[in-house]
């Protein structure tokens, strides 16, 4: 079976990886040329554990970087579109890289090319906007959505050995190719209505940021009510024994709210999409508000421990989440943003991956360190923002630095 996979960043070129190493011959595309030289070269571009090495075995084997997206499409019985789908101003997902990257193709693909949407889009999408688009366009390939679950940092790992298969599918053909494709990782797979496929992913990601917000108004009370560990309530909670041992528990913990490309944008559009069909979702409004709250209350919480605006700051963790090089919607550009509003001058920062893109994504005026050491002995006042493991035990380390824990993580 010859597979093309357009879009080549996080879930894309995992998904092409992960389809080549069960032998199947994959062309993979990306409109940013850069990457697919990078990618060409033997080179993951951004820092995911497992890919180098599958990319090392299937790259001009099983795997190849297409010249353009005509030539990837060429002869292939499925097309997988992985691109982003970020959120546009009123929380709405935007389409157009998704529409875009299906135009690229249309001329080229025979009729019977199942055109897989892997993107995460919001419930109705594939029934109300692709199909129509797609039809209007006199292409009638079967279509299908087949949301991805896969965590960054775990890429290779959740893909190779995921927990369950959902697709969404409109006809037969499209079911009997994905069923094909997805044999070899003997895996659930669950063949439901595109509209259910799109609903589960947006369910699971809800809940997830439900948790992170259930979990930070919990501990802002527990400061309330005062004379409470916070950290120690939470990991006694944890041995409860219908949670205990549960992966979920890493989201059923408080710190300065949810970033990265997936949880912010992905309730923002399930909260866009409830208010178009008329229905407010009370709970999920709340979590997004508290969440959009988090960066200013911790900057206040810093901001409390440190002696003045001249005061010199320093920032431990610049990622989303430990584990990754992605800043997209990171939480510490956030409070950074809001203390350099708020007047604090100096600060000083350092991430063990993170640092070049950061600096790339967001040109904050801060200095960057080279190691945590700098940063604990340039400033008095350092906050834990992301949750490293070689940050651990750095409070013993410098006993005299006035540590702000927004990860809750120092005391484990
Ligand atoms: N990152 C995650 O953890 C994750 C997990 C599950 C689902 N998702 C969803 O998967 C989708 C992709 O996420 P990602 O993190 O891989 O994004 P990404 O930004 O890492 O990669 C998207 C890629 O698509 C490319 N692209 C854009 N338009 C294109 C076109 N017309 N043709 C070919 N390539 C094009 C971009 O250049 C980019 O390299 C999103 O909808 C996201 O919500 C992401």
């Amino acid at each position: 079976m010859q597979i093309a996979v357009f879009g080549l960043g996080f879930v894309g070129l995992t998904t092409a990886l992960g389809f080549a190493d069960k032998g199947f011959s994959v062309r993979g595309y990306d409109i940013n040329k850069e990457r697919c030289a990078e990618i060409a070269s033997g080179k993951v571009p951004f820092f995911e554990p497992g890919l180098d090495d599958a990319l090392a075995r299937n790259l001009g084997k099983t795997f190849t970087i297409a010249e353009s997206a005509i030539d990837a499409a060429y002869k292939s019985d499925i097309c997988f579109f992985c691109v982003g789908t970020p959120g546009l101003s009123d929380g709405s997902a935007d389409l157009a890289h998704l529409l875009s990257a299906i135009d690229s193709i249309l001329v080229t693909v025979s009729k019977v090319c199942v055109l897989v949407v892997k993107s995460t889009i919001p419930p109705g999408t594939l029934k109300e906007r692709i199909m129509p688009y797609v039809r209007a366009k006199g292409a009638n390939n079967p279509l299908a959505v087949n949301p991805e679950f896969l965590r960054e940092g775990k890429c290779w790992d959740d893909f190779m050995n995921a927990d369950r298969i959902v697709c969404g599918v409109t006809d037969d053909t499209a079911k009997n190719v994905l069923m094909k494709l997805y044999m070899p990782f003997d895996t659930p797979i669950h063949f439901v209505e595109p509209n259910t496929a799109e609903f589960i992913k947006y369910l699971s990601n809800s809940l997830l940021a439900a948790l992170v917000s259930y979990s930070n108004e919990m501990a802002l009370l527990a400061d309330a009510i005062g004379d409470i560990e916070t950290a120690r309530a939470f990991r006694i909670l944890h041995e409860d024994r219908r949670l205990a041992g549960a992966g979920i528990n890493t989201y059923i913990y408080p710190g300065c709210g949810y970033g990265g490309y997936c949880l912010p944008k992905d309730t923002a559009a399930l909260d866009a999409v409830a208010l178009k069909k008329g229905f407010t979702p009370q709970i999920l409004e709340g979590v997004i508000s508290l969440n959009n709250e988090m960066p200013e209350l911790t900057a206040r919480k810093i901001a409390r421990v440190a002696g003045g605006k001249t005061e010199e700051i320093g920032i431990l963790g610049l990622s989303f989440k430990p584990g990754s090089d992605d800043v997209r919607d990171s939480p510490a550009a956030k409070i950074i943003a809001t203390l350099i509003r708020d007047g604090y001058v100096s600060i000083h920062t350092y991430d063990p991956l993170a640092m070049r893109e950061f600096q790339n994504t967001f040109g904050l005026s801060i200095t960057y360190c080279t190691s945590v050491r700098e940063v604990c002995e340039t400033c008095k006042v350092v906050a834990l923002v992301t949750a490293w493991e070689e940050f651990k035990g750095i409070d013993k380390t410098f006993p005299d630095i006035r540590f702000v824990d927004c990860r809750y993580f120092l005391e484990n």
